[in-house]
């Protein structure tokens, strides 16, 4: 998308305003399938937390993919947006056996990453499929929130529990389909994904009756111009060429899967927000804008670095700003960078605002969440609508003092 529709769209819309580009969705995933297209049954789950707008379901449905989700309302948002249950994977972690039991009764593949409810339910359930979600303990991921495979993560069984784990398959006599690793996100090392496939492949053949290899996603997207990014193609070529070997061994076909969020959508989205003031202080000089950690919390999250353009002023001479937000506590989503002048009432873009950034947003400081827009076959279209004081008023009770 260019600066002048990006402009238009807060125009029409308004600031600040989420805007996501299907092109870009669909760019990701013909890239990701294409660099599989030797894997006789490949499939992509897309992680719904990254962007939950059932629109975007509905883009990523047309393309072919199915939907990870990880709670009962991401699974019956996916159904809303017409997904078939089989085509939903649930990866949850510390839910409720109830409301496992809820997802498997609606037909959703499960997934299960603890002894204690597998046993549970492999004794109430012995015949509906599960998949088993392994912890390699491999230290992957681009920070320590994010990074979910080592030895201290509370994700998955650990691959050392493998005696417990058939223990239990064998008293259940339960039928595991799938085995399933994710190992964090933001990896850039492909040996590091390559050496965890190698520990999860040892482990399927423990397993007898598997349909799938769900290979999970962590998969490093470009941040900005020339930024490094995983190599998808060389990693597709060399996992490729060792799940097909490790097929035939098997002796059985099996569907290679993963499960990328930002991959397929962080690019895709952008962030625009208005300047409210220039302030000029003894250190620096801030630009504030119409928005804050409650729409885009990210960088105080984690550090994040989402590169930022003046899109108003895009020929300016570039000067140093601190871009900070308006909730009444620190709130710095940039330090010292580097962006053409600005000007109180410039619209600021925030790049890889697709994944992570509307689906953590919240009503902190009591402001309303913004109105988020997809841009397809080069139109407009609002696909959920700014905030109001009567949302943030909605679920609240009133007493009479
Ligand atoms: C189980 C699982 N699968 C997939 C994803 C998506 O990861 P990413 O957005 O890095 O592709 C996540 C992210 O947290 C996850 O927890």
């Amino acid at each position: 998308m260019n600066s002048q529709e990006l402009l238009n769209i807060v125009e029409e819309f308004g600031s600040p305003v989420y805007v996501y580009d299907a092109a870009k969705i669909e760019y990701q995933y013909q890239r990701l399938t294409k660099v599989f297209s030797k894997v006789e049954q490949f499939k992509v789950h897309y992680a719904v937390k990254a962007l939950s707008n059932i629109s975007i379901l509905k883009v990523l449905k047309q393309l072919g993919s199915g939907l990870d989700t990880v709670s009962i309302e991401e699974v019956q948002l996916g159904l809303h947006a017409g997904f078939e249950p089989k085509e939903i994977m649930y990866t949850p972690n510390g839910v409720s056996l109830e409301e496992i039991e809820a997802v498997a009764a609606l037909g959703v593949q499960i997934n299960i990453d603890n002894l204690s409810i597998l046993e549970q339910f492999g004794t109430k359930h012995p015949k509906t499929p599960v998949c088993v979600r392994i912890n390699p303990h491999v230290m992957a991921g681009g920070n320590a929130n994010i990074s979910v495979g080592h030895i201290d993560s509370k994700f998955g069984i650990s691959i050392h529990q493998l005696p417990h784990l058939l223990r239990i398959i064998e008293n259940t006599k339960m039928h595991i389909n799938g085995i399933h690793m994710h190992t964090g996100s933001d990896i850039l090392d492909v040996d590091v994904f390559l050496y965890a496939a190698e520990i999860l492949f040892e482990t399927a053949k423990h397993f007898s009756e598997l349909e799938f290899i769900d290979f999970g996603s962590g998969f490093k997207v470009p941040y900005k111009k020339d930024d490094i990014e995983t190599n998808v193609e060389e990693f597709g070529k060399k996992l490729t060429k060792r799940f097909l070997a490790f097929e035939k061994e098997y002796g059985r076909p099996l569907t290679l899967a993963f499960e990328p969020g930002k991959f397929l959508v962080s690019e895709a989205g952008f962030f625009l927000a208005k300047v409210n003031v220039v302030k000029q202080t003894t250190s620096t000089v801030f630009a504030g804008i119409d928005s804050g950690f409650n729409h885009l919390i990210r960088p105080m999250l984690y550090g994040s670095q989402h590169h930022i353009e003046n899109i108003s002023n895009p020929k300016g001479k570039e000067r140093f700003y601190s871009v900070v937000g308006y909730i009444c506590e620190t709130d710095t989503f940039a330090s010292n960078r580097r962006i053409t002048e600005i000007t109180e009432g410039d619209i600021l873009c925030f790049r890889n605002a697709g994944a992570y950034c509307f689906s953590m947003s919240s009503n902190y400081n009591s402001r309303v969440r913004p109105a988020e827009v997809l841009w397809y076959n080069g139109k407009a279209h609002l696909i959920r609508q700014r905030e109001t004081l009567k949302d943030i008023l909605k679920n609240q009770i009133e007493i009479t003092l």
